[in-house]
């Protein structure tokens, strides 16, 4: 059993890789101000797992009260780390927010790794990074071009570990996730989206639900094969698991370099049609639909090659689009239940 820090482990992410870190056996630690999260998160994560953790509502830019934990919690075998602002639109109105936020939190995270020797890093990263590609699938080695500034910060971020990691102090994976969707299958824990949904599964949900009135498919004349934009949407439970794996990776000493990066998608990519056509047949729900004007910003299409996650961490997604349809809709209603 390791014992692991989380940040942001109320989050949507960083929930499914508690509870599969804790059935794997380790103790978690989290950190988490629930800026962007629910205060019954461990809660709903022990009625899955029949474990607790200690939550920290600490925020990680506030680098006094991060060591106080440090200091009370310390040693770590290794450190995972989500905690960030993700919203790209508002990222593009606040940019000083989000540079403030996720690089100040970063840093302050970083230094006191180093100050209490924890060197196992896992690194919340993200396919944005890309931009709009050249060619697809894309790979690891594909040109950077983030557009937002959430994207850059994640950008930033990876380079900030890639340099520390090369001074030998600390062992660094960056995780850069396609489209996470779907829930737990318990349906204890999921996507809480604060106010409108800007994503597509929670949008399509709450339609589903009643919520919204109208889901909105953003554009039909992009050169694809339905003229919808194409994603790789990839289970989170798949997500969650490759944690563990890059965790133990790490802790089991097979990293070769300092530093590296993962691609995490099922290297199969959807169109937005596809997706409304999947949720209506797999929760037998009529949709209540319309195309709208194209979303600035969008990136035409977009899929992962994730032989590299395949090859030398052993990891490959098991879950199926049905499942990630089938355990979205099973949360939103677990959550109208809770209404
Ligand atoms: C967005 C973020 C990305 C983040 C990811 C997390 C941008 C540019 N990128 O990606 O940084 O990592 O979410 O999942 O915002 N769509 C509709 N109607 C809707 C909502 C979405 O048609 O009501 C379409 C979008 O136009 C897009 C697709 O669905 O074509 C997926 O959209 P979304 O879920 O927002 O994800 P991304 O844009 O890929």
């Amino acid at each position: 059993m390791k014992k692991i820090l989380v940040t942001g482990g109320c989050g949507y992410l960083g929930s499914h890789a508690i509870v599969a870190l804790q059935l794997a056996g380790h103790e978690v630690v989290s950190i988490d101000n629930h800026v962007n999260s629910s205060p019954d998160v461990p809660g709903r994560i022990q009625s899955i797992t029949g474990k607790i953790f200690r939550n920290y509502v600490v925020d990680l830019c506030d680098s006094h009260e991060l060591e106080k934990v440090m200091v009370a919690e310390s040693p770590f075998d290794g450190v995972i780390h989500f905690a960030a602002f993700k919203a790209v639109e508002e990222s593009m109105s606040a940019p000083l927010k989000y540079y403030q936020n996720n690089l100040i939190g970063l840093l302050n995270l970083l230094a006191a790794c180093k100050r209490h020797k924890l060197t196992n890093i896992v690194f919340s990263s993200t396919c944005t990074l890309y931009g709009n590609p050249d060619s697809l699938p894309v790979h690891e080695g594909c040109e950077l071009r983030p557009e937002s500034t959430y994207g850059k910060t994640k950008w930033m971020g990876e380079e900030i570990f890639r340099d520390a990691a090369a001074t030998g102090e600390f062992k660094v994976i960056a995780l850069r996730y396609f489209n996470p969707v779907g829930a737990h299958p318990s349906a204890m824990i999921g996507e809480f989206p604060k106010g409108v949904p800007a994503n597509l599964i929670p949008y399509m949900t709450q339609t589903a639900i009643g919520i919204r009135e109208l889901l909105k498919v953003n554009g039909n004349d992009y050169p694809t094969r339905d003229g919808t934009c194409v994603r790789d949407y990839i289970h989170v439970c798949d997500i969650a698991d490759a944690h563990i794996v890059a965790l133990e990776y790490l802790l089991n000493g097979q990293m070769q370099h300092n530093f590296d990066v993962f691609n995490l998608g099922t290297s199969i990519g959807q169109t937005v049609l596809e997706m409304v056509q999947s949720f209506e047949k797999v929760n037998e729900i009529k949709l209540n639909w319309v195309f709208g004007p194209r979303r600035k910003g969008d990136i035409i299409a977009m899929y992962a090659n994730a032989s590299k996650a395949e090859k030398v961490l052993g990891w490959k997604p098991k879950h199926d689009l049905d499942s990630m349809m089938r355990t979205a809709w099973a949360w939103e209603k677990q959550l109208q239940r809770e209404r």
